[in-house]
C-alpha cells in the first residue's frame, strides 16, 4: 500500500517521500481503517519539521532521557522518524483486532492518527478509541476535519477562556480554518471579534461570516486599532497561533484582568513578553495542545464534549472551505499549496475511492 513518510526531520519538504509498504495489521483494541480524505494541517508540517520533538526535549520531564514522552508519567512516547505523516482523516473500519469492537467494522469514522501511523497512507491502524463513527448527514469534507481545529476551537472557547456575553475576543492569522470556527462560536455566545490578517483576501470571507472587526497587520497599528473600537479598554481574551512580536503586541491589547492563550507557532518566533506589560494590567497566560488538554479532562467528560462539538458541526459551526483536492502521489503539491499565502481554505488529500 501507499504511505506518506519521512525518514528524517527537515525544515523542508525534502524527506517527503511516497513509499509502497506492507499492509498493516491491527493489533489488540486496534481497527484498520481504508483511509479516503485528510487535510493537510499546520501541525503536519510540523511533524515534518519535528517542532513538537524539539519542545517534548526542552520539557522538564524529557530532560537527560533518551524517550521522549508527552506526559511526566511517560506513558506517551513521541515517536521519531522514520514515520507515516497525517494527523486526521475520514475512512472505513476494514477490519477489527483481537478485543477491539467488532461493531465498529464497516463504520465511517473521521480518525485521530498522526505519526508513527499516519492518516496519510491507503490503510493506517489506530486505536479502537482514536476512531469517531460518524452520521451519513456529515458531509465527507467536515467528516475529514471533524476532530483537530472543531475540538480546539471548541476547547479554548468555553473552556480554556470560557468566554462571557458582551466582551471582546482577538485573535491573529484570522483567515484560517480554526479562527473561522472562533468568529462563528464567538457570534453564537454574544462576543465581538478583532481579527487579525497579514493577506487582505481574507478580509471578504470574514466579514460574510459577521467578524466585527478585521485589521491587517501589514498596514495598520493594531493596538491603535483595538484601542480606538474598544474606546480605550482594551480586549477580554485573545487567542495568538503566530508568536513573535505580534503576539506580545495582542498581550498589550487585554485589558485589566484579560486572558490571552497560545496555541500555534506559525511565525516559529517566540513571544516577544515584557514582563510589566502582563504584571501591570493582571493578565494571564494560557498554553493550548489538544493531545494534552484532552489527557487533563477526567474521561467522564469527554463524551459530552463530543456531543457538543457534533451538535454545534450540524449548526454548521465548523463548515471548512476546501480550496483544493490533490490524490495522494500529489503531496508535495498539496503541501506547497497549503503554504500559499491568502489561500480561502483548506487543502485536501484523497486517498482512497469513495465507496
Ligand atoms: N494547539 C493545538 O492543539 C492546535 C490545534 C489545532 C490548530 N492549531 C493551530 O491553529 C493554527 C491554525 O490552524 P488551521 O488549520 O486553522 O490553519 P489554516 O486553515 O491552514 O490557515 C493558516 C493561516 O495562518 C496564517 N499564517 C501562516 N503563517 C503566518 C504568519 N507567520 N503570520 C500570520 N499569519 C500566518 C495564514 O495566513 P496567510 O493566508 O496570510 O498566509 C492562514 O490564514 C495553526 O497554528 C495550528 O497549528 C493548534
Amino acid at each position: 500500500m501507499k504511505s506518506v513518510q519521512i525518514d528524517r526531520l527537515a525544515d523542508d519538504l525534502s524527506r517527503v517521500r511516497v513509499l509502497e509498504v506492507p499492509l498493516p495489521e491491527p493489533g489488540p483494541g486496534q481497527v484498520r481503517v481504508r483511509m479516503q480524505l485528510s487535510p493537510v494541517n499546520p501541525s503536519d508540517l510540523n511533524a515534518v519539521r519535528g517542532d513538537y520533538l524539539h519542545a517534548f526535549e526542552r520539557l522538564i520531564w524529557n530532560r537527560g532521557q533518551q524517550v521522549l514522552c508527552s506526559d511526566p508519567a511517560r506513558t506517551r512516547p513521541s515517536p521519531r522518524p522514520p514515520y507515516a505523516l497525517g494527523g486526521e482523516g475520514l475512512g472505513i473500519v476494514d477490519a477489527c483486532g483481537p478485543g477491539a469492537p467488532a461493531t465498529l467494522a464497516g463504520r465511517r469514522v473521521a480518525v485521530i492518527a498522526g505519526p508513527p501511523m499516519g492518516a496519510w497512507q491507503e490503510y493506517t491502524v489506530l486505536a479502537a478509541q482514536a476512531v469517531l463513527p460518524l452520521p451519513d448527514s456529515i458531509g465527507d469534507e467536515l467528516a475529514a476535519m471533524f476532530v483537530i481545529n472543531p475540538l480546539s476551537s471548541y476547547a479554548m472557547v468555553h473552556d480554556v477562556l470560557a468566554v462571557r456575553a458582551d466582551t471582546w475576543l482577538l485573535q491573529d492569522a484570522a483567515g484560517s480554518a480554526l479562527a473561522k470556527m472562533v468568529v462563528r462560536m464567538a457570534r453564537h455566545s454574544g462576543v465581538r471579534t478583532i481579527n487579525l490578517i497579514r493577506s487582505e483576501a481574507h478580509r471578504p470571507a470574514l466579514e460574510a461570516l459577521g467578524a466585527d472587526v478585521v485589521i491587517n497587520t501589514e498596514s495598520v497599528d493594531l493596538r491603535d486599532e483595538v484601542a480606538r473600537v474598544t474606546g480605550g479598554r482594551g480586549v477580554d481574551y485573545a487567542m495568538d497561533c503566530v508568536g513573535g512580536d505580534l503576539a506580545g503586541h495582542m498581550l498589550q491589547c487585554l485589558t485589566l484582568g484579560g486572558h490571552m492563550v497560545v496555541y500555534g507557532t506559525l511565525s516559529n518566533s517566540p513571544i516577544t513578553l515584557p514582563s510589566r506589560d502582563m504584571m501591570m494590567p493582571a493578565t494571564r497566560l494560557s498554553g493550548f495542545f489538544a493531545a494534552s488538554w484532552l489527557a487533563l479532562q477526567p474521561p467522564a467528560r469527554l463524551p459530552g464534549i463530543l456531543t457538543e462539538v457534533a451538535r454545534l458541526a450540524a449548526q454548521g459551526v465548523f463548515d471548512t472551505t476546501v480550496d483544493a483536492v490533490y490524490p495522494l502521489a500529489r503531496v508535495h503539491e498539496a503541501l506547497a499549496a497549503s503554504q500559499e499565502r491568502g489561500r480561502p481554505g483548506k487543502v485536501l488529500l484523497r486517498i482512497g475511492a469513495r465507496d
